[in-house]
């Protein structure tokens, strides 16, 4: 790797990341995490990237899906299990209507700092900096919250390393057997539409699975029917942290950011020369680029070039997010500039963050509407210029909140108010979430090349 020193991004303009007023305090805390376990292993971040290369391929398809902004206050068991729960649930739904596996990812165990549209806040006649996540200040309106804490950086790498321990777990110790569909259903969806729609596949997948069963292949016998692979992401933003969590894999000799299995790279710090570029540059993991309205084909593609130098499939997804008005705009060229330069990527669709408006009572929402409308477009643009729609991006909670407008169950601006809990962007419910994988699934039934691959993928 040329010229690429663990701290080398130190040297060029990074945005987004605060100004510590104590920076001795923020060395002696990063010296500490320097010698913290890792909360992944290299061999998984090597393993997720050989699924996303069958993404690449039209094989599989990725499902990325989490809170905004993870909180201390909103760490609970419960919390984490239902956000799993409704990843599985997405996933099957997937799964069974394109007969491709899925990439499951998480946005937990670690997404806390945030990049902020204004650097402060206002709030009566009072004017404060604004809060950036969990893992750097505090979201009360006082002077003392909002000062940048390096400290809180021990809280979280302790709370994203019990969350990836019960995420384990989960995954690995029964829970996502798919004997047990049933139980994955929360409660407050029970009377929706989705539930019935869910059942129906419960019950396709029982008798599946009794035939299965019945011909020997039990999950006694059969891992894969017991287990699932979760990984885990964030947005790699907070650089001193994510340099301290790097380490050289004994393996290979290589760097692994050892914070999460994915890290991704946000719309507004993809600067070509810019810090966050240059440190993920360094890294083996798979690399997220987010791309928005402003960015320019050429460019994405030059940061591919410098981020993946080797081509390498599953190094680099692309996680378009342009609003559902704007797809067909930028897409198209986005698609082109990157098939010219003959770059293997992940195309994932991010229907979220560029369909934020705020509400006529004052909250920021996302109509499900147009979250619909943009992974529809987008489908829609892939089909046509003949490139593979290989995943979705979304932030969604297993929590019956009331953040996005719209779904099945019709929340109002007037509903808003009642559970509004994110401490970042609104996120679907699990409802929503769940009717979202049902449309896609429609969406992929329709697309021809879905079924061309699932066929490949199967013999
Ligand atoms: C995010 O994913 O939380 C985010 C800030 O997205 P973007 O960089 O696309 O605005
Ligand atoms: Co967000």
């Amino acid at each position: 790797m040329k010229n690429w020193k663990l701290n080398s991004w130190r040297k060029h303009p990074v945005k987004h990341i605060p100004e510590y007023p104590d920076k001795k305090e923020l060395d002696q805390v990063l010296n500490k995490i320097k010698t913290f376990p890792p909360l992944v292993f290299a061999g998984e971040t090597r393993h997720l990237k050989q699924q996303l290369a069958d993404v690449v391929d039209g094989k599989a398809f990725l499902l990325q899906g989490g809170d905004c902004a993870e909180s201390f206050a909103e760490f609970h068991p419960d919390n984490i299990r239902d956000t799993f729960k409704v990843i599985l649930q997405m996933s099957l739904v997937l799964t069974y209507s394109a007969s491709l596996p899925v990439v499951k990812l998480g946005r937990i165990a670690g997404q806390f700092s945030k990049p902020r549209s204004a650097p402060t806040e206002i709030q009566g006649d009072k004017e404060l900096p604004s809060y950036l996540g969990d893992n750097i200040n505090a979201i009360d309106f006082t002077e003392k919250s909002r000062k940048p804490d390096p400290k809180r950086l021990f809280k979280a790498y302790s709370q994203s390393a019990s969350t990836l321990n019960i995420l384990r777990a989960f995954s690995k110790g029964g829970f996502a057997d798919l004997n047990k569909v049933h139980l994955w259903n929360l409660d407050y969806i029970k009377k929706s539409p989705q539930a019935k729609k869910f059942k129906e596949l419960e019950d396709k997948i029982a008798d599946a699975l009794a035939f299965m069963e019945a011909c020997g292949i039990t999950s006694d016998f059969n891992n894969r029917l017991y287990t699932v692979n979760f990984w885990t992401s964030h947005e790699a933003l907070l650089l001193p942290f994510e340099e301290s969590m790097t380490r050289v894999d004994s393996t290979t000799g290589e760097y692994h950011d050892t914070s999460a299995h994915f890290v991704w790279i946000g719309d507004r710090t993809r600067q070509l020369d810019g810090g966050h570029v240059e440190f993920c540059r360094g890294i083996e993991n798979p690399i997220g680029i987010k791309c928005g309205p402003t960015s320019k084909p050429d460019e994405i593609a030059k940061i591919c070039e410098v981020i993946n130098p080797k081509n390498e499939k599953g190094k680099i997804t692309l996680i378009s997010r342009f609003g559902h008005k704007n797809v067909e705009k930028f897409l198209p060229k986005l698609i082109r500039g990157i098939k010219k330069e003959g770059l293997n990527v992940v195309w994932s669709c991010d229907p979220m963050h560029g369909n934020t408006i705020k509400s006529t009572t004052g909250f920021k929402t996302r109509p499900f509407n147009d979250v619909v409308s943009e992974v529809k477009n987008v489908f829609a643009v892939h089909q046509a210029e003949g490139s593979y729609a290989g995943g979705l991006h979304v932030e969604m909670t297993g929590q019956d909140v009331t953040e996005c407008t719209g779904g099945a169950r019709k929340i109002s601006d007037a509903d808003l108010s009642s559970r509004y809990h994110t401490h970042c962007d609104p996120r679907l419910n699990s409802d929503q979430a769940l009717e979202l994988a049902f449309l896609i699934s429609d969406e992929i039934k329709k697309n021809s090349s879905y079924s061309k691959n699932a066929i490949q993928a199967a013999s």
